[in-house]
C-alpha cells in the first residue's frame, strides 16, 4: 500500500485570496500529519502565487514526517532548497500562465543540466525526485541524471474517459513504474488523483507514495482536514 503525502498549496491559495494570515498552510500540515499523512508537499512557485518563503521555513521546523519541496530547476530555487533543506525536492516544469503543473519535466534532452543541478542538491543530503510523464525515455534519462525518485504524472490517466482510454493510461503508468524500479529508482505518482480514481494507481506494486493535493484539500474545506486525509488513506488502501 503506498503512503499518502498531502500537498497543502491550496490552503495557501485561499489565504492569498486576501493576502492575509488565514488559513495557515503550516496548521494544515500539522493537521494532515496528525490524521496520518506520511509526508507534506509544498510547491514554491517563482511567482509566489500560493506558498510563500515564510511558509517553507516554518514547514521545515514543524513537519515531522517528510517535507517535499516542489520547485522548478532554477538557480533561485536551488539556493532556497539548500538553505531550507527539505527532505526531498521534486523538480517540476513551471509556466507562469498555467493553473497547475501541466506536463512532466522534459528530462531526455536535458541530462547534462539536470545531472549538475541534481548533484548539487544531493551533496547537501537532500533527495531528488523528477516529475515525469510515464514514458520510457523520461524514466531512463531520470536515472542517468542521478535522481533518487521519479514521480509519475497521473494527469492524463485522471483526465481520460473511464474505459479503454483510462485503461491505456493506467498501463502506461504501470510500465513506467516497473522500468523505474528495475533501474533502482524509487517511484511515486500524482496529479489529478481523487477519492474515486486513485485505487488502481495505488495497486501498482512499484508505487511507494501518492502525492495528492486538490481533492484532499477540496474535501477538507467541507468536512475538515482530519476526515479528508483519513478517507483518502482508506481510498488508497490495498488491504
Ligand atoms: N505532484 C506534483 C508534481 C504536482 O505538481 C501536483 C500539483 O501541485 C501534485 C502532485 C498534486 O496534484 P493534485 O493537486 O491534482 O492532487
Amino acid at each position: 500500500m503506498p503512503r499518502l503525502s498531502v500537498n497543502i498549496d491550496h490552503i495557501a491559495t485561499i489565504r492569498q485570496a486576501r493576502k492575509g494570515t488565514e488559513p495557515d498552510p503550516v496548521a494544515a500540515a500539522v493537521l494532515a500529519e496528525l490524521a496520518g499523512a506520511a509526508g507534506i508537499i509544498a510547491h514554491l512557485r517563482e511567482d509566489r502565487r500560493h506558498v510563500q518563503d515564510r511558509d517553507l521555513r516554518l514547514l521545515r521546523e514543524v513537519v515531522q514526517t517528510k517535507l517535499n519541496l516542489e520547485m522548478a530547476a532554477t538557480g533561485e530555487m536551488q539556493r532556497i532548497a539548500l538553505q531550507v533543506r527539505p527532505d526531498i525536492t521534486t523538480l517540476v516544469p513551471e509556466k507562469r500562465e498555467e493553473l497547475t503543473t501541466e506536463g512532466g519535466l522534459e528530462t531526455a534532452s536535458r541530462v547534462p543540466m539536470l545531472t549538475q543541478f541534481i548533484a548539487r542538491i544531493r551533496e547537501a543530503g537532500i533527495a531528488v525526485s523528477l516529475f515525469i510523464d510515464p514514458d520510457d525515455a523520461q524514466v531512463a534519462a531520470s536515472k542517468k541524471s542521478g535522481a533518487d525518485w521519479v514521480e509519475i504524472h497521473t494527469g492524463a490517466y485522471a483526465n481520460a474517459r473511464p474505459g479503454k482510454d483510462r485503461e491505456r493510461e493506467l498501463a502506461r503508468i504501470a510500465e513506467a513504474a516497473k522500468l523505474a524500479a528495475s533501474l533502482g529508482l524509487r517511484v511515486g505518482a500524482g496529479h489529478g488523483l481523487n477519492y474515486i480514481n486513485s485505487g488502481p494507481i495505488a495497486r501498482i506494486p512499484e508505487i511507494e507514495e501518492l502525492n495528492i493535493g486538490h481533492s484532499v484539500i477540496s474535501r477538507a474545506a467541507l468536512v475538515g482536514m482530519d476526515r479528508a486525509v483519513r478517507e483518502m488513506a482508506a481510498a488508497i488502501s490495498t488491504d
